[in-house]
């Protein structure tokens, strides 16, 4: 069998650094005989189901590879998407999905210089990452400062670097103006909450319930809107005063995204960031032309492929803000990696607020 490492996926979960990554391949006869890994394995993309836990010998790292003793692995939208297929990522056959993990490098391969056994990363390396060991591109890894637990490095990346590069960059969000967050108590919107409220704006958190009302106001959102209940309009003109958010963080799309544009701010930047409800928004034009309004896509994996520099620059202010405690990670709960299909029926079922995360 051909256990293979899939290169980059085309939305882009490139972090240490952005060369196009070269196809790796667990090949067989670069198995070690003594150590057992054991892993979820997509045979066949049909969905959850269809995952099964099979041992495999540990892969020994290849030449710009190393070999991670994985503790946490998080999950992420695509990765509910990837095991049926309806990814844009379609990995060669077999492969273990978990996009984004932290661990222990075991071993490292010829030519990898900037990590060493032992050392801590977390790692986005599209796959890989529900299993208990998995090589990776070491320029893929992002080396842990001391203090940042695999937990929450493992629930970072994408989640943080999305909002950041969503908000700072493509909103150009400043202080004292008003966000509102969509799906706000999701993985992605949690981050944005945080995000904002560092850098110095008014939160509006909307989500589907109470629960996630009250956990988006414990995190920082200064109001919230539950749009199961509540028009999502009169109260966006409630809560400013009829003047509108400056900034919409829209990773849902759906029935909620024209409302919210008609809600928009005068000068107002609405951030096309996801399409968690499935429909893809269409949108009258007139409406951005009434309100000088603008629509600003948000693809951050393509920004890091794209502007590696300055992708760096906000990783590192975000490992900073983390230290200083300004962000951190809202972890749903710990499951045990074996326990990965109940984890994915949490998540398609919309019932996970933050990050749910698998542990060895
Ligand atoms: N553009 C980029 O660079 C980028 C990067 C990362 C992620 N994304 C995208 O952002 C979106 C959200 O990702 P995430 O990791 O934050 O996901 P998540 O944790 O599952 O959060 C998505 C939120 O969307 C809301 N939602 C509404 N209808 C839903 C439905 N039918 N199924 C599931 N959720 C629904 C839910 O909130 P309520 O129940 O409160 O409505 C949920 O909390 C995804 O589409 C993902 O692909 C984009």
């Amino acid at each position: 069998m051909n256990c293979r490492v899939a290169p980059l996926p085309e939305d882009g979960l490139c972090t240490h650094e952005t060369v196009a990554l070269p196809e790796a391949f667990y090949h067989l006869q670069h198995y070690s005989k003594e150590t057992v890994v054991h892993a979820w394995l997509c045979e066949n993309p049909i969905g959850v189901d269809a995952l099964t836990w099979k041992e495999l010998p540990t892969p020994q790292p290849g030449a710009g590879e190393v070999l991670i003793q994985i503790q946490a692995a998080s999950l992420n939208f695509p990765d509910l998407l990837i095991v049926q297929n309806k990814y844009q990522m379609k990995p060669p056959l077999p492969f273990v999905p978990g996009s984004e993990y932290a661990g222990v490098v075991q071993a490292v391969g010829e030519g990898v210089t900037h990590l060493k056994v032992g050392q801590s990363v977390a790692c986005l390396s599209g796959t890989g990452g529900f299993g208990s060991h998995t090589l990776a591109p070491a320029k893929l890894c992002m080396p842990l400062p001391a203090g940042f637990p695999a937990v929450d490095a493992a629930a970072f990346i994408i989640t943080y670097a999305t909002s950041h590069h969503a908000l700072i960059d493509r909103g150009q969000l400043k202080a004292g103006e008003t966000v509102l967050v969509l799906g706000a108590a999701g993985g992605v919107g949690t981050a944005a909450i945080q995000i904002a409220k560092a850098a110095g704006a008014r939160v509006i958190a909307a989500a589907s319930n109470a629960e996630k009302c009250a956990l988006c106001t414990r995190i920082g959102a200064d109001a919230t809107i539950n749009y199961s209940q509540d028009n999502l309009r009169d109260a966006l003109k409630a809560l400013t005063d009829g003047k509108g958010p400056d900034v919409i963080y829209d990773p849902v799309g759906g029935e909620f995204a024209e409302p919210a544009f008609r809600s928009i701010a005068w000068r107002g930047r609405y951030l096309v960031v996801g399409f968690a409800a499935g429909p893809i928004p269409a949108l009258p034009w007139n409406l951005a032309l009434l309100k000088g309004a603008s629509l600003v896509g948000v693809f951050w994996g393509d920004y890091a492929r794209r502007e590696p520099q300055a992708n760096a620059a906000m990783m590192q202010e975000l490992a900073q803000w983390y230290g200083q405690g300004k962000i951190k990670p809202v972890i749903h709960h710990t499951l045990p990696m074996a326990q990965l299909k109940q984890a994915y029926e949490e998540m398609g079922s919309r019932g996970v607020m933050g990050k749910l995360v698998m542990v060895n």
